[in-house]
C-alpha cells in the first residue's frame, strides 16, 4: 500500500479473507520441501565444513525439517579474505546497480512468499499471519534501502568561496558482519544485509543458530537477484565461536547486530579489545522491558485487546512486545477481569493452522527460561490473573508455553526481559503518572511504549517524559512498518539508528569531503 505523502509502496502480502488466495497459499505451503531444507556456508573457495545438524519443528520436535552445517575456522578466515577483496569493487559499483539488485530480490521474495512462509513456520514456529508479515517486512526493507541509497549515495555540492569547489559523498565502510536473531529470521536478517549492501559494504551474514535454513534460502535468493557471491557470504555457526571470531577480527569495519542486550555488550567489548584495524562501528538493536500505560479515560475493551495483541502475538517473542500493563486503579478491576476472560479464548497450538493465535516458543531453552520466570513469579508474591488453556494433544511434542498474566506491585519485580507470552499488570493512582513513567525509564530499557488515554495533555506529558524509541497511542505497540514507523530503541535497547528509517543507511557509510582549488 502507499501511505499519504510516500513515494514508494509497501508490500501487499496475502489477503487471508480471500478464499482463493488462502487456498493457494495453503497448497503451496504444504508442498514446500520441509525435511529436505539445508544450510551450509556460502563462502567461495572454502571446502571443509562440520557435521550435519538436524533442525526440528518447534511445534513438534519429532519432525526434522532440515539440516545445517556450521562454518569452521578456515571457512571464517576465507570469508573474511573474500569480503576484503570484494568490497572495493562493490563500493565502486553505481548505486543504481546495487539498488536494482535489492529490488530484484524483493520481487523474487514476493513471488516465493509461500515457500518462505513455510520455512518460517516449520523452522521458527511462526503463525500464518506472522509469516506473511515476516516476508512483507523483508520485501519492504529491500525496497526501502534501495530507494534510500539512491537518495543518499550521490555527490552533494556544497557552497564555498570563489575559486574552490566543495563536495560531500558517502562510501561503504568496508566489511560488515551482520549478526541476527531467530525471532525475525527473514525480516531482520535481510534488513541488516540490505542496508549494509546498499551502502557499498561487503557482508558476512551470520544468522541465529536456530534459523539457519531460512537464512540460507534468503542468501541464495540475494545471489540469484544479482548480488555477487563474494560480496554477500553466508557463515552459519555458534555465536560464541563464529560470531565472536568475526567481531574480534580487525578486518571487520562494522557490525550490525540484533539480539539480546547481553550479547550486544559482549560484541561491544570484543570490538573495543581489538588492537588493530579500524575503530569499528556497532549498530545494535536489543531487548526491551516494554510497558503500556492506560489511564482511567481509556476504553477497557480496547486496552485489553491491544495489550493482549502486544503481549501474546508471536508468542511474545518480539523485542517490541508489551511485558507490563500499568493501569490506573479506577479501571484496573475491569481491565483485569476482561483480560482473564479474553485469555480463556486464546487458541494455542499448531502455527500452521489459521485458527491458532499463539504458536510455540523457539526451543526448549526458551521454554525453560519462561518456566523459571513462572516459578519466580509465584514465589515473588505476584498475583496470578490467568493462564491460557493448551490442548495437551496439540502441544505435547512442541516447545509450548501457555500465555500467562500476573499482577505485580512494582515493575522492579522484573529484573530481566522475559522473552515469551508473559504479561504483568500493575495498578497506579491518579497522582502517580510521572512516577509511573520514571519507573519505566528506570529499567534502563527504552524500546516501545504503549499509551491508552483520551486526554491529550496526558499523552503529551508521557511522550515528553518517556525515554523510549517507539511510542504507540491508543493501539497495539508491535509491528512497526518500514518507512512508516522507523524502529529502534535507546539505553539498554540499542545504539539508536532506526531500522526502516531515513537516517539508517548513513550509519553504514563513511563520509568523504572533497575540496578542489579551481
Ligand atoms: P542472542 O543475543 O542470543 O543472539 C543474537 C545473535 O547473536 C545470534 O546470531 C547469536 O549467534 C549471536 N551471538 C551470540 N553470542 C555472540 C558473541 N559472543 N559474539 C557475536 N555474536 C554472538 O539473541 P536471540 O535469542 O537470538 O534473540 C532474542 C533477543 O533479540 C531478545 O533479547 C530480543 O529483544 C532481541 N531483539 C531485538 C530487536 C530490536 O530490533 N531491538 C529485534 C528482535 C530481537
Ligand atoms: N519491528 C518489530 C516490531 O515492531 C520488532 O514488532
Amino acid at each position: 500500500y502507499r501511505n499519504q505523502g510516500q513515494d514508494r509502496d509497501n508490500s501487499m502480502g496475502i489477503n487471508l479473507a480471500n478464499d482463493n488466495e488462502l487456498r493457494a497459499l495453503a497448497d503451496h505451503m504444504n508442498a514446500a520441501g520441509s525435511g529436505d531444507w539445508t544450510a551450509i556456508p556460502l563462502v567461495p573457495g572454502a571446502s571443509a565444513v562440520g557435521d550435519s545438524i538436524a533442525v526440528t519443528n518447534p511445534a513438534d520436535r519429532r519432525e526434522v525439517v532440515g539440516h545445517w552445517k556450521a562454518a569452521d575456522s578456515a571457512t571464517v578466515e576465507r570469508a573474511l579474505a573474500n569480503a576484503v577483496a570484494a568490497q572495493p569493487g562493490w563500493d565502486a559499483t553505481p548505486v543504481d546497480v546495487r539498488a536494482k539488485a535489492l529490488e530484484r530480490a524483493a520481487t523474487l521474495l514476493e513471488e516465493r512468499m509461500p515457500d518462505f512462509m513455510a520455512m518460517c513456520t516449520k523452522e521458527a514456529g511462526k503463525t500464518i499471519p506472522d509469516g506473511i508479515a515476516e516476508v512483507r517486512e523483508a520485501v519492504d526493507f529491500l525496497r526501502y534501502y534501495a530507494h534510500e541509497a539512491r537518495k543518499h549515495f550521490v555527490v552533494e555540492q556544497l557552497p564555498g568561496p570563489t575559486g574552490e569547489a566543495n563536495s560531500l559523498q558517502l562510501a561503504g565502510r568496508g566489511v560488515f558482519a551482520c549478526i541476527s536473531p531467530w525471532n525475525f529470521p527473514l525480516a531482520i536478517f535481510i534488513g541488516q544485509i540490505a542496508a549494509a549492501l546498499a551502502a557499498g559494504n561487503s557482508v558476512i551474514a551470520k544468522p541465529a543458530e536456530q534459523t539457519n535454513l531460512v537464512g540460507y534460502a534468503a542468501v541464495k535468493l540475494m545471489h540469484e537477484a544479482g548480488v555477487p557471491v563474494d560480496v554477500l557470504q553466508f557463515v552459519p555457526g555458534d555465536g560464541a565461536t563464529v560470531g565472536a571470531a568475526l567481531t574480534a577480527d580487525p578486518r571487520v569495519a562494522g557490525v550490525c547486530f540484533t539480539g539480546s542486550t547481553d550479547t550486544a555488550r559482549l560484541i561491544n567489548r570484543a570490538l573495543a579489545a581489538r588492537d588493530a584495524g579500524p575503530i569499528a562501528t556497532l549498530i545494535a538493536e536489543t531487548g526491551g522491558q516494554n510497558a503500556m500505560i492506560a489511564d482511567s479515560s481509556s476504553l477497557p475493551e480496547q486496552v485489553v485487546k491491544d495489550a493482549m495483541g502486544s503481549a501474546f502475538t508471536s508468542a511474545g517473542q518480539r523485542c517490541s512486545a508489551a511485558r507490563v500493563l500499568l493501569v490506573q486503579e479506577d479501571i484496573a478491576d475491569k481491565v483485569i477481569s476482561m483480560l482473564a476472560g479474553a485469555m480463556a479464548e486464546l487458541k494455542v497450538g499448531n502455527p500452521g493452522l489459521l485458527s491458532t493465535d499463539v504458536g510455540p516458543v523457539i526451543d526448549n531453552d526458551a521454554k525453560c527460561l519462561l518456566d523459571d520466570h513462572a516459578t519466580r513469579m509465584s514465589s515473588a508474591s505476584a498475583k496470578h490473573i490467568a493462564t491460557a488453556q493448551m490442548d495437551a494433544d496439540d502441544t505435547a511434542h512442541g516447545n509450548f508455553f501457555a500465555p500467562v498474566a500476573w499482577e505485580l506491585a512494582s515493575i522492579d519485580q522484573l529484573t530481566r526481559e522475559n522473552f515469551g507470552p508473559a504479561l504483568h499488570v500493575i495498578r497506579w493512582k491518579a497522582d502517580e503518572l510521572d512516577h509511573v513513567v520514571d519507573t519505566i525509564n528506570a529499567t534502563g530499557f527504552g524500546l516501545t511504549l504503549g499509551i491508552h488515554s483520551r486526554i491529550d495533555a496526558t499523552i503529551e506529558r508521557i511522550v515528553s517524559r518517556a525515554k523510549v524509541g517507539n511510542i504507540y497511542v491508543n493501539r497495539n505497540q508491535i509491528g512497526a512498518v518500514v518507512g512508516v514507523q522507523p524502529f529502534g530503541g535507546q539505553g539498554l535497547s540499542g545504539t539508536g539508528p532506526k531500522a526502516g528509517g531515513p537516517h539508517y543507511l548513513p550509519r553504514f557509510a563513511t563520509e568523504k569531503t572533497v575540496t578542489v582549488n579551481t
